[in-house]
């Protein structure tokens, strides 16, 4: 079978899975036909990624300069920059064995609602877990600011001055604090923190010595939220990420007197963008703190992750078949459905008291939206009824809530559920909230039923009180 040019078989905006399959196809056929390129990509590769002896197998580089052109940095990100990745996950495991000490490192502070699957890596790696609310802006800078003052005076208070597990080692440090957020259309929030909020926690982690380690997997999937055939796909970021902020305010990473490692750390993902099979990403840092986390144990040996997933890879990006697909195929495919969920949500879900965050943007994205159920109902009710009785399958809000820390506001999510736009075709969606209004509206009028009898029992109950009295 010839190779296809990617862009011939965009034509369907509503069989992005597909796609996904053809552009494999033809990046591996490419590399495959080739021995030059086939070989090296069966081998152990480099710890970082890098083929650097190969002319067309240039990951980082051609990643960098993807990155230069989306996220348009004053500075511009350079190669020494990226690490390849086995993706956003399994790189958030390397960054905190790298990284982190399980006593030295006082929390790992988590912006919630947050991605569910995130707690157990955090946990493998002995890490005290603690939740971060958020507001319409995004993290609730100054919340974070207060509780990490309060861990500080109990690090001081119990002598924990110095990390005593892990050895000093030359290629890394070990930081005070973690923060883990997901800035833009974060899974689940479906919210985008603010610049000024990304500058102020890029300020707090510079304060008190922690990595803002940052999933961006979701950056490249935008599109205007006011849809029209004109205008499908946004080619610009829309803010610079925590990375990019940290590298330019107030003198940046790498300013004098800094060691350098920076303060923030971005995972990317070709999972979203390409196929999660690949298992692949990237992590942006400073130099240093990119070539530390290349330097984890089992990158050390063997060399990156995913080599040959990352030699397909380098070959899309080369002749540019991931960007325009990104562009003419999954943003107008994601963007059409979102569309066509917000139009059934603000039809069905709206007028029955149900809220949604952020309405105001320009651009959305992602793949979720979160909603917040009419009072007093409570998502996991909603989700197992509508399950049952409409055979409509939602995520309950408290899976996301931080395990072991939802005391404080804003922390505990019993009356939210999240819904996800990007699995299911156009009408099927429409369908699902349609089928999700009415559970909630039953829901609500046996609330008000219960509420009706309530009260008439209590009037009775008053009135036989008044008699007897
Ligand atoms: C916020 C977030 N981070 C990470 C991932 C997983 O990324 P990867 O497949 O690259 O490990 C997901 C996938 O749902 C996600 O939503």
């Amino acid at each position: 079978m010839p190779a296809l040019n990617f862009s011939e078989v965009v034509g369907s905006a509503t069989s992005q899975k597909k796609l996904i399959n053809l552009l494999r196809g033809h990046g591996s056929q490419h590399v495959l036909r080739h021995p030059s390129i086939s070989q090296p990509a069966m081998l152990y590769g480099p710890d970082n990624g890098g083929m650097i002896a190969l002319e067309h197998l240039k990951l980082r580089s051609n990643m960098a300069s993807w990155l230069n052109k989306f996220y348009h940095p004053p500075n511009p990100i350079t190669e020494d920059r990226i690490s390849i990745t086995g993706g956003a996950s399994q790189n958030l495991a390397c960054l905190l064995q790298v990284f982190t000490d399980p006593v030295y490192t006082r929390n790992v502070w988590i912006v919630s609602p947050a991605y569910m699957l995130a707690f157990r890596i955090f946990e493998d790696s002995a890490l005290k877990l603690r939740s971060v609310p958020e507001d319409e802006e995004g993290i609730d800078v100054d919340f974070l600011r207060r509780e990490i003052r309060k861990s500080e005076e109990k690090a001081r208070a119990q002598g924990n001055n110095e990390p005593h597990i892990k050895p000093p080692r030359p290629w890394s440090k070990i930081y005070r604090h973690i923060i883990y957020a997901v800035p833009t259309f974060s899974n689940p929030s479906f919210k985008t923190m603010t610049l000024r909020r990304r500058e102020e926690l890029v300020r707090v982690a510079r304060e008190y010595d922690a990595l803002v380690i940052t999933d961006d997997v979701y950056d490249f999937l935008q599109w205007p939220s006011s849809l029209t055939a004109q205008t499908l796909s946004v080619e610009k970021a829309i803010l610079p990420r925590i990375v990019d902020i940290d590298g330019y305010l107030d003198g940046g990473a790498e300013r004098e007197g800094a060691d350098g490692f920076g303060n923030a750390a971005s995972n990317g993902s070709f999972s979203k963008i390409c196929g999660p099979g690949m298992r692949t990403g990237w992590c942006e840092g400073t130099p240093k703190l990119a070539y530390g986390v290349s330097q984890t144990g089992s990158s050390r040996s063997g060399g990156a992750p995913s080599q040959l997933a990352a030699t397909f890879l380098a070959e899309t990006l080369e002749s540019e078949d991931l960007q325009h697909y990104v562009y003419n195929t999954l943003q107008p495919a994601y963007g059409k459905r979102y569309q066509r969920m917000v139009k059934a949500i603000n039809q069905e879900l709206i007028p029955l008291g149900v809220r949604l965050p952020q309405t105001d943007r320009n651009v959305v994205g992602g793949y979720f939206i979160w909603l917040t159920l009419p009072h007093p109902l409570k998502g996991a009710v909603v989700a197992q009824r509508a399950k049952d009785e409409e055979n409509v399958v939602v995520a309950q809000g408290e899976i996301f809530q931080v395990p072991g820390d939802t005391e404080n506001e804003g922390t505990h999510f019993e009356h939210d559920i999240r819904v996800c736009f990007a699995w299911e075709e156009e009408d099927m969606l429409a369908e699902g909230i349609e089928r999700l209004a009415r559970v909630i509206r039953d829901v609500q009028d046996e609330h008000a039923g219960c509420s009706q009898s309530m009260q008439a029992a209590t009037a009775a109950t008053e009135g036989s009180a008044k008699d007897f009295w």
